[in-house]
């Protein structure tokens, strides 16, 4: 059962969905790590930090979108558009989307996807991919609902290279270079 936490009444006339404007980076990386830690989604190939942010807003900026309620970032979507060699067809990926948890329920995600989506097809997609983790109930739900199917179940594998005998001997080398750096710097 969705509960609603937000102690305020929320006002869906004061929420509007707009293009991120540079300033809006730094409270969305704030929000994005709230959502988006590793030890809630460990298989998520993608990682958030600052340099995906501010990538995704210089390649794709015009399909990056904040929910601003009042002033106050409570939601994003970060999407990119690709088409697949020797395919006509052009994709729109939705990549990066949270909704603060204080906000969440209020229809404020489907807001975010709608306006991707209409973006995603003036800009001439004709089909919407979306991936997450499937013990991430909130989002299967959500796709679900937003009438997003054909679900491929993929598995991640991962593989330790630290105990690789060409890490270790790299490892080696950058160590020895830092300290003949120090000894160099000090003399
Ligand atoms: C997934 C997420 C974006 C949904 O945002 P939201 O604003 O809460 O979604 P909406 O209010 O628009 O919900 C739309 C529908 O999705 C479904 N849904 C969303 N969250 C749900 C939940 N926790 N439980 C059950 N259904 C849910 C419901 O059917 C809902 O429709 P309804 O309210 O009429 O029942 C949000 O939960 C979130 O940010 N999660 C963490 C980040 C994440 O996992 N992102 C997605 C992968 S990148």
């Amino acid at each position: 059962m969705k509960v609603a936490r937000h102690k305020k009444r929320f006002n869906a006339s004061n929420l509007d969905i707009r293009e991120t404007r540079l300033d809006d980076l730094p409270k969305i990386f704030v929000l994005g790590e709230k959502l988006f830690t590793a030890e809630k989604w460990p298989v998520l190939y993608r990682s958030w930090d600052q340099y995906e942010l501010v990538e995704f807003f210089l390649a794709d900026g015009d399909f990056c979108f904040v929910a601003d309620y009042d002033g106050e970032i409570v939601g994003f979507v970060f999407g990119t558009l690709f088409e697949k060699r020797k395919k006509a067809w052009i994709y729109g990926h939705v990549s990066w989307l949270g909704v603060s948890e204080d906000y969440k329920g209020k229809g404020i995600g489907t807001r975010l996807l709608k306006k991707l989506t209409d973006v995603f097809i003036v800009n001439g997609a004709r089909m919407m991919l979306a991936d997450t983790d499937p013990h991430n109930n909130d989002a299967m739900a959500f796709f679900q609902k937003n009438k997003f199917e054909n679900e491929v179940p993929h598995i991640y594998l991962s593989k330790n290279l630290t105990d690789h005998p060409h890490y270790i001997k790299q490892r080696r080398l950058s160590i020895r270079r830092k300290i003949f750096h120090r000894k160099r710097v000090k003399m």
